[in-house]
């Protein structure tokens, strides 16, 4: 144990558990990339207006949770806290919205980072794969988002989640249902904060957790019941197309985002399996953000999928995930002479693209065989003094026992024949 721990909040990825972290980002990535979207990778940092104007200046994530910084020279950063107000940024900045046909389609991998009350599947550091659809109003892009996540779930065999969908509406029924909520939140009989919160931001607190706020929250207007006769076709055409794709969701009229910027289409994967914090993954429409960071309208529509909580997920429903043997083949050297040969052997192989490992650390053949064991390798290949004399090296078949001598110039061809 070193004097360090991994910060409050954070924690490491370490072998064999990182292993099913590579394959979720790797399950979730070939499904976009298998849809037209483009890899982009961006700073793990920005101007903290940014996010300031593009989250929501009255955002949980924006007042309470971001890492923000003051460099040397004076500029004001933030460690990215999501990934959509970033991607836009690179796409506009890149002018990629100018250079071809609309949408640009990206997908991205990374870090967020939020300071936020640590537990169990809350992070202060945590992972996500993401996917944003720049510059088309068009329901069968949302629909397409929507069923690439419930796609990119089940190829990782979870079963136990639910994908809640809502619409929040545009810039002409929005501030119609905001008032008429406001109005309602005003006659309730709630704390200060609360109040003050429902007079900056009264969509946050349908979504406030306590019991004696939800009690009250049972006839609060519905913004379903305000959408006007644009938004409502084009939720319907959304739920038309994900029905018709055989992807099951619920009609969720309370759901709102943690996020400002989200237009018409809302929607969150939930967990069954994970306690509080039960969302996998979330996204939307956000037809509004390209103009508030000072860009040209770009109608959008995106989801990000939190790898931790998927990871949780699996977990929680006992899928063991199919990873490859990191290790094919185990090289077992005993003595100077075979080290030299044998390292070469695996350095061969290797170049072959076969994935092969040696018993460093001069151990004996007992300790040795034990790492061939542990390192999952399909083939040991063994060889001591004995069989160097006769030019043969020993290659055993780890699972059946079964051990032949091979010519030292036939290795290859024969480590091949046996992986097949
Ligand atoms: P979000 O709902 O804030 O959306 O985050 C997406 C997912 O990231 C969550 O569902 C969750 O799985 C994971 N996540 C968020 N915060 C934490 C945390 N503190 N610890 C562990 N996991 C976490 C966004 O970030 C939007 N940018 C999604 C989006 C993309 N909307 C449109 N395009």
């Amino acid at each position: 144990m070193s004097t360090f721990q991994a910060p409050k909040g954070t924690y490491d990825l370490i072998p064999p558990r990182s292993a099913v972290f590579l394959a979720v980002r790797d399950t979730i990535a070939t499904q976009v990339r298998n849809a037209g979207y483009g890899y982009v990778e961006t700073p793990g940092f920005e101007d903290v207006n940014l996010f300031a104007r593009g989250v929501g200046e009255s955002t949980d994530i924006v007042t309470k949770e971001m890492y923000t910084l003051t460099t040397k020279g004076g500029d004001q950063l933030a460690l990215r806290p999501e990934g959509t107000a970033s991607v836009l940024r690179a796409a506009l900045q890149a002018n990629l919205h100018k250079q071809g046909n609309l949408p640009v389609k990206l997908w991205y991998s990374g870090s967020y980072y939020r300071y936020e009350r640590a537990q169990a599947g809350r992070y202060r550091h945590f992972s996500q794969v993401g996917a944003e659809a720049i510059g088309a109003e068009d329901p069968a892009l949302d629909a397409e988002l929507i069923i690439l996540a419930d796609q990119a779930y089940r190829a990782l065999g979870l079963r136990q989640y639910r994908i809640l969908l809502n619409s929040l509406g545009d810039k002409e029924c929005r501030p119609v249902y905001r008032e008429a909520l406001q109005t309602f939140l005003r006659g309730l009989d709630l704390d200060e904060e609360t109040l003050r919160r429902a007079e900056i931001n009264p969509l946050r607190v349908l979504d406030d957790k306590r019991a004696d706020v939800q009690k009250q929250l049972v006839d609060a207007p519905l913004l379903r019941d305000y959408l006007c006769d644009a938004c409502k076709a084009y939720h319907e055409q959304v739920r038309e197309l994900i029905t018709a794709a055989g992807v099951v969701f619920e009609d969720d009229p309370k759901l709102v985002r943690g996020l400002d910027y989200y237009t018409r289409t809302t929607f969150e994967f939930v967990h069954d399996g994970l306690g509080s914090q039960s969302a996998v993954g979330g996204g939307g429409r956000y037809d509004g953000l390209s103009e508030m960071i000072g860009g040209p309208a770009l109608p959008s529509v995106g989801w990000a999928l939190g790898v931790d909580r998927t990871v949780l997920a699996l977990e929680a429903e006992g899928v063991e995930l199919d990873l490859p043997a990191a290790t094919s083949v185990f090289a077992v050297a005993l003595g100077e002479e075979a080290r030299r040969i044998l390292f070469g052997k695996v350095t061969e192989l290797r170049r072959a693209g076969i994935a092969a490992d040696f018993s460093f650390g001069g151990k004996g053949l007992k300790g040795s065989m034990k790492d061939a064991n542990r390192s999952g390798a399909r083939l040991a290949l063994v060889a001591g003094e004995r069989d160097l004399a006769e030019g043969v090296v020993q290659l055993k078949d780890m699972e059946s026992g079964e051990q032949r001598a091979v010519a030292l110039d036939g290795v290859l061809d024969a480590v091949r024949e046996l992986l097949g």
